[in-house]
């Protein structure tokens, strides 16, 4: 993996203004993407990984605002340029994203090849014979048969899978060094969400590209990604690397989305009790407390703080705490003490 740092969120703070009331979305999260690695990032439905997404590319729209934090990409911060800015050299360039609905972002009256060719043109200084045929090869690149009839298609007459593999390619003409994938195989049928996870895959180490992969399916995540960020009601909760998350999960939500995996058949199930609090109300304290089995008095009154489990592990529980100062206290006084990367998020 390499070190070299590409994305780095700090203190992420969104409200939506809404009339039921502010909806507070993110709550202070904080991230690192290093650059190359396949990072996911995990939760249930509304705890703020396609917000986290959006700030990114400075798509918070009314009623949404940023209240506090920083974005930084390639070391500036992202939420200090100009919407302009953010337009002319990093949305669809340096970053691009695809959706989980491609038809849907696809443009309707282009045909599909042409989609591709006006990115190369607008972003890749090619002329339009030079455009044409790099989109050929590109469709090619994402194994579409017939690429040249494909090409003079429009979306519409594209199945799911088809529609997302142009989608790809498109994302990938532009040569982006941060591409995002919110959702993007969820749309599809079981059968061809392998493949195009799979060729994400291939594409992305072919092009040195560094991916921000957005799903609800931690399943998803540890046959794709090198670390996992988890995600509850606009808390980061767990940070690790796949094995870390897999393998020793700190977090009682992380541990709740591992049992809830359908992995063996034989199994039963354990889905989490309750579900993702209205963000207009959240719990106070840590946000997971009402769901929690292992709720103390404190969980209620204060965030936790992130703690540092191991190189790369970090978690905030108090859980956690409680067992590493009881294990520090028998055995490893004077442990290191660090903080989320390095760093402590107070509440
Ligand atoms: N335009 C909006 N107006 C009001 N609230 C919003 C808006 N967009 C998002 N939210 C709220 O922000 C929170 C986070 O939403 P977000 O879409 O990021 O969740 P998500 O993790 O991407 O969920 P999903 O898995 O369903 O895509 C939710 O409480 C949601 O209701
Ligand atoms: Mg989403």
């Amino acid at each position: 993996m390499a070190e070299e740092i590409l994305l780095e969120i700090k203190d992420l703070r969104v409200n939506f203004y809404t009339y039921r009331g502010v909806v507070k979305a993110l709550n202070g999260v904080n991230l690192k993407i290093y650059e190359g690695e396949f990072f996911g990032l995990v939760g249930e439905t509304g705890c703020g990984k396609s917000v986290t997404a959006s700030a990114v590319l400075n798509l918070v729209q009314n009623p949404g605002k940023i209240e506090e934090g920083e974005i930084l990409f390639k070391q500036k911060n992202l939420l200090k340029m100009s919407e302009k800015e953010i337009r002319e050299k990093i949305r669809g360039k340096e970053i691009t994203m695809i959706m989980q609905y491609p038809i849907a972002a696809l443009n309707p009256v282009i045909n599909n090849g042409d989609q591709i060719a006006e990115a190369l043109i607008a972003n890749k200084n090619m002329n339009e014979s030079e455009a044409r045929k790099r989109t050929i090869e590109l469709l090619k690149e994402v194994n579409i048969p017939q690429p040249e009839k494909i090409a003079r298609q429009f979306p519409h007459q594209l199945s799911g899978g088809m529609a997302q593999r142009v989608m790809i390619a498109m994302m990938l003409s532009t040569e982006p060094s941060l591409l995002i994938a919110d959702e993007p195989t969820t749309a599809l049928d079981v059968s061809i969400q392998a493949q195009v996870l799979s060729l994400l895959k291939d594409l992305i180490s072919k092009h040195r590209a560094t991916v921000l992969l957005i799903t609800h399916d931690l399943s998803v995540v540890a046959e794709t990604c090198s670390r996992v960020g988890v995600m509850y009601a606009g808390d980061m909760v767990e940070i690790g690397t796949v094995d870390q998350i897999i393998n020793n999960p700190q977090h009682p939500y992380t541990k709740g989305l591992i049992k809830a995996i359908p992995s063996d058949r034989s199994k039963e199930l354990v889905e989490i009790r309750g579900s993702v609090p209205d963000l207009v109300n959240p719990p106070s304290g840590c946000r997971f407390h009402p769901r929690c089995d292992y709720t103390k008095p404190i969980c209620k009154k204060e965030k936790p703080q992130v703690l540092q489990v191991e190189k790369e592990h970090v978690t905030a529980c108090f859980l956690y705490e409680e067992s590493r100062n009881k294990k520090s206290k028998e055995e490893y006084a004077g442990e290191y003490k660090g903080g989320a990367n390095g760093r402590t998020d107070s509440a």
